[in-house]
């Protein structure tokens, strides 16, 4: 249950190609709140591309700049979040998300999400579609701990629509 009178965030949770950061601008709209995209906050902060970090830098530097960015961004209330699709996974991240939002996540199969990801070298982990594939059935019992699951094929409207019903039970009709 979201806490009495709505969450003060939302945080949307899911692999690649679930479509968060669609969704979440979507959301973010019909709310009036403030969209971040927690990849592109990171490229901000470090001014580095997500492919340029991971090659110069290495996963384990993405991973602690996702936290960090985490952890601001909880900062702020009214706001929608998209995060990387490895975020979620990780048991310190996935904590300061829980613990400031309402975390929903957009579930897809495999077949489903992967055709909506292009293997254009922009995201590391995409490149080899065996590895994408046991990637998200790792993830998947941690994105399923999110309080809202969605099914991500329906249209981005059509799941902002859902998502505010369920986040703000009271007031979803007027919104
Ligand atoms: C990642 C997903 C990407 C990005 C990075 C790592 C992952 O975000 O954070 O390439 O580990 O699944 P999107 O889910 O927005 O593609």
């Amino acid at each position: 249950m979201p806490p009495e009178g709505g969450p003060e965030r939302i945080v949307l949770v899911g692999f690649m190609g679930s479509g968060k950061s669609t969704v979440g601008r979507v959301l973010a709209r019909r709310l009036s709140w403030g969209f971040v995209d927690m990849d592109e906050r990171i490229e901000e902060r470090t001014g580095r591309t997500i492919a340029a970090l991971f090659k110069e830098r290495g996963e384990a530097a993405f991973r602690a700049e996702e936290l960090q960015a985490a952890r601001e961004l909880m900062a702020t209330p009214r706001r929608v979040l998209a995060t990387g699709g490895g975020a979620f996974a990780e048991p310190q991240t996935r904590g300061v998300l829980r613990d400031g939002a309402y975390t929903v996540y957009l579930q897809g199969s495999f077949e489903a999400l992967s055709a909506r990801v292009p293997d254009d070298g922009s995201r590391p982990l995409a490149a080899d579609r065996e590895i994408m594939r046991r990637l998200l059935q790792e993830r998947e019992p941690f994105y399923r701990t999110a309080d809202l699951t969605l099914d991500a094929t329906e249209a981005p409207e059509v799941l902002a629509g859902r998502i505010v019903a369920a986040a703000f039970p009271e007031v979803g009709a007027a919104r």
